[in-house]
Order: structure tokens, then C-alpha cells, then sequence
């Protein structure tokens, strides 16, 4: 994101107001090369949920919404922005996918309501580095509230760096420890499958509910 772009985000309601403007430089338009490679190729990949609730937090326009969700696995999408949230619906509609399989909610991740039996499986992708890095212990904890015991919590973990300023502000592997270590066992940290511009700068991570 320009200079320009973050001072919008950092405004009340900056989200939605780069979604008004039409502004989603990060909006790659299809799922990530590394989720499908985690969720198909990987030998982790045994070890992911098959069916339940999948949830991505601050889901964008959807693509790995669409991914996650199928007959056995229903999806959930959630944004802060009841912008995105519509132009995900509308996908939806011209995709003909069901709701059974792609759901999606216009919400704060901290404090939206979660779903009976919560997600056995949440993706995150440009979200945890879209938050302000204050924010980062509370969001270790509301992943501890949504994922049941033995549920997967995967994290593409992305911007890997040490730049000061943000969105999307660097992380690294130490602070997803730092924030999921008491509560998620880590089953695996790799190297993977990146779109072009990100080469070098993702790891998966995927994480057990403890
Ligand atoms: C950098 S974008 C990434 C979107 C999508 N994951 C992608 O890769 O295309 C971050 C998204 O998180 C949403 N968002 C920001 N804060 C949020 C919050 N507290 N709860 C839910 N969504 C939020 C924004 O509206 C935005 O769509």
C-alpha cells in the first residue's frame, strides 16, 4: 500500500472507505498458490479439518472463501466492510455457489458473533498484518475463542520483514508464536508456494488447538 492508501485505512472506517473508493492493491483476485498447495500437496495436508466450519477473517472479495467452501466444509467469510461483503455476495451469485458452502458476514473479527460448534479450520491471509501490531494479543486470543480443541488455524504469514510502517506491517515467525504458543500446538512452519510479488517474503504456518 502507498502512503496515501494507509493514511486512509488509519481513519474511522478507513477499510471501508478504500473498499468505497475501489483501492484493494492486495486483491490478488484468485486463492493463494500456498493454501492450495497446504490444503492439497503438503503432507500436513492429512492433518487439516475436512468438514465442519472453515472461517477466513477479513476475507476481502472472497477468493479463498470460495476455495475452502464445498459440500462437506461450509465456508465463512467475514469483513468489516459491508462493501466487500456485498461484492462477495455478488460473486457468489454469478459463481451460482449456495450459501451452504459460501457464507459471508459483515463483522468485527473481535467481538462478531461466532457460530454454534465455532470453526475447526480458519485461514489467515493479509490479516493478521492488516491489523495495528498492538492489536496482535487480542488476536491470539479471539483465535483461541473460535477454534475448538484439535481445530487448524492456518497462517500465511506475509509480510516476513522488519519495516516500520503498515498496513500490511512485517511480521515474522517469532510473533506468531509469541501470540499462539499457549493455546495452539505448531505443527509445521515451511517455505511454499508464493504469488510472484511475494516471493521470499511467506511461510505457512499451520497450528493445533490445543
Ligand atoms: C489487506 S485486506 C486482505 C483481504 C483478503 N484477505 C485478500 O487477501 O484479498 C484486509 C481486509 O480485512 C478487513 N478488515 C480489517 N479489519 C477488520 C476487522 N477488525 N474485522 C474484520 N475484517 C477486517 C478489511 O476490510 C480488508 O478487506
Amino acid at each position: 500500500m502507498n502512503n496515501e492508501t494507509q493514511d486512509i485505512v488509519k481513519q474511522q472506517d478507513g477499510w471501508n472507505e478504500l473498499w468505497k473508493r475501489d483501492i484493494h492493491p492486495w486483491d490478488k483476485e484468485t486463492p493463494s498458490p500456498a493454501l492450495i498447495e497446504v490444503i492439497e500437496q503438503k503432507p500436513i495436508s492429512a492433518q487439516i479439518p475436512k468438514s465442519g466450519n472453515a472461517l477466513v477473517p477479513g476475507c476481502g472479495r472472497g477468493v479463498d472463501v470460495f476455495y475452502l467452501g464445498n459440500e462437506n466444509r461450509k465456508a465463512y467469510g467475514l469483513d468489516i466492510s459491508p462493501i466487500a461483503v456485498q461484492q462477495c455476495k455478488d460473486i457468489r451469485t454469478k459463481k451460482g455457489v449456495s450459501e451452504s458452502q459460501a457464507e459471508f458476514m459483515v463483522g468485527d473479527f473481535f467481538k462478531f458473533d461466532i457460530p454454534s460448534g465455532g470453526f475447526q479450520l480458519v485461514y489467515d491471509y493479509t490479516f493478521f498484518c492488516a491489523i495495528q501490531p498492538e492489536l496482535r494479543p487480542a488476536w491470539g486470543r479471539r483465535m483461541a475463542e473460535l477454534i475448538p480443541t484439535d481445530g487448524v488455524l492456518i497462517t500465511l504469514m506475509y509480510p516476513l520483514g522488519n519495516h516500520a510502517d503498515g498496513p500490511p506491517f512485517a511480521v515474522s515467525e517469532a510473533a506468531y508464536h509469541e501470540q499462539l504458543d499457549s493455546n495452539f500446538a505448531c505443527l509445521l512452519v515451511d517455505s511454499c508456494s508464493s504469488f510472484d510479488t511475494r516471493q521470499g517474503k511467506e511461510k505457512i504456518g499451520v497450528w493445533r488447538r490445543k
